[in-house]
């Protein structure tokens, strides 16, 4: 059964048509569970609602939140999640995935404080309540973009990405380098922290530079081959910003249990079972960074945006058709944030991608609390397309199926082309679909 757009009138349909694409999506009427508070590992949440990290592209020249930047956040804030997980900040000029990308630097901290600052007044003025706002410290690797074309920086050469374009290898980050990287996320967290974020997520999914090195492998030195040289990079950058910042201040990541690419292209799949998730050694770092390193909290996702995205954010639009159907695809996301949860139930896992079923968003999101498959569930394209779907929900119990996002990728495609990025169907004053 081959791609299907999304025509679905009733969650009934939407069932039947995932079961014969084997996509096993859990469900409940149950929304209450979605408003109820969350008081654990010393973390407080008003309710079960995150708004995902999504890029704008927006900032100012200086890096810090532009005009737009600004206006999302106001609009995230006043949508009333407990959890606004903002999105990628680069934390080293040549980390930027673009030019107009959110660049924490010593001399533009201010304007990273009003941008907390306001998200929090914004909240508690229209909720009643301030959310728990993360930064994601970012670096971008192999999609390094700061001055308008790409500038990689890389763990290792990638022939499955790379195919007959070899990315050259002088721009593979030697250990020296890594090991002054490490020390910066020690500078970002404390920064952040004098910011008023309430916490850090060291950035390590979606094949951007610390996720790559979960897969490196065949990377000789200090930090590929073994599983421990594997994962240095992410268990060096954590443990130093936690000793940069106070014990109240969250330390968390962004995390890949599952990349979709075969051994020894890709975390989270066996040599020789091809691109089938195996989270064996997700569940073992995750089983350090909470043990050892007293991680509370993680947000779990899979893919690459740029390679796999119907892997990372299913979605039936535009010139795209991959080659698995969509309810299959968010299936597969809701079983390995499941997985991660299970395994853990002591930690907070927010988990990932439920814009997909549109109106039927918000009883995949109660029908993963319910069946113990994450602590939280974080929405991203819904909160670009429909950013009073909170509100919505709370007072009608539905989402307006006219107001939802429509899995379309422009958002997406308007990021990868450089400019500001937001929902080209709901939003359409401002953001126009980028012409190829
Ligand atoms: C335009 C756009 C920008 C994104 N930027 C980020 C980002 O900065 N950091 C990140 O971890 N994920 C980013 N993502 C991924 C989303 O956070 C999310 O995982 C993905 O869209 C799937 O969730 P959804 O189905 O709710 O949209 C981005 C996605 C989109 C569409």
């Amino acid at each position: 059964m081959l791609h299907e757009k999304f025509h679905y009138k009733t969650l009934e349909e939407l069932l039947d048509t995932a079961k014969q694409a084997n996509g096993n999506i859990p469900v409940s009427d149950d929304l209450g569970v979605l408003f109820e508070k969350v008081d654990q590992n010393g973390i407080h949440f008003e309710n079960r609602f995150a708004i995902q990290p999504m890029e704008g592209c927006d900032a100012a020249d200086d890096g810090t939140p532009g005009e737009l930047t600004t206006r999302r956040y106001e609009r995230f804030a006043k949508s009333g999640a407990g959890l606004i997980w903002a999105e990628a900040v680069a934390i080293l000029p040549e980390g930027r995935a673009k030019p107009h990308q959110l660049h924490m630097k010593d001399d533009n901290l201010d304007g990273f404080k009003r941008m907390v600052e306001q998200i929090k007044e914004t909240s508690m003025k229209e909720n009643g309540f301030a959310p728990v706002v993360i930064m994601q410290a970012a670096h971008s690797g192999r999609y390094s973009n700061p001055n308008g074309y790409s500038e990689p920086i890389i763990a290792y050469n990638n022939p499955l990405f790379e195919k007959d374009k070899p990315i050259d290898p002088a721009r593979i980050i030697t250990d020296d380098e890594i090991k002054r990287l490490e020390e910066r996320y020690a500078w970002a967290a404390a920064n952040a922290e004098k910011c008023g974020f309430d916490g850090v997520d060291i950035k390590s999914c979606h094949r951007y530079l610390l996720s790559e090195f979960l897969s490196a492998y065949d990377r000789p030195g200090e930090y590929g081959g073994s599983f421990e040289n594997r994962t240095k990079l992410l268990r060096h950058a954590i443990k130093n910003a936690m000793d940069a910042t106070g014990k109240d201040f969250i330390v968390t990541s962004r995390l890949n249990v599952y990349d979709g690419f075969p051994y020894p292209y890709g975390f989270g799949a066996k040599d020789g079972e091809g691109i089938i998730p195996d989270l064996t050694e997700g569940k073992k770092l995750i089983d350090i960074l909470c043990d050892d390193l007293g991680v509370k909290m993680l947000d779990i996702t899979i893919g690459n945006p740029y390679v796999n995205p119907h892997v990372n954010r299913p979605y039936d639009r535009g010139n795209y058709v991959p080659e698995e159907h969509p309810l299959f695809g968010l299936g597969r996301i809701m079983d390995c944030v499941t997985e991660i949860q299970k395994h853990r139930p002591d930690l907070l896992v927010v988990g990932s991608g439920f814009s997909y079923p549109r109106q039927f968003s918000a009883r995949l999101a109660a029908g993963m609390i319910a069946r113990g498959g994450c602590t939280v569930a974080g929405f991203g394209r819904m909160a670009f397309a429909y950013p009073d779907f909170i509100q919505d929900l709370k007072k009608t119990g539905e989402l307006d199926p006219k107001k939802c996002c429509v899995a379309c990728g422009e958002c997406a495609k308007l990021l990868r082309a450089g400019q500001a990025s937001g929902c080209v169907m709901r939003d359409n004053k401002l953001y126009r679909p980028h012409k190829d």
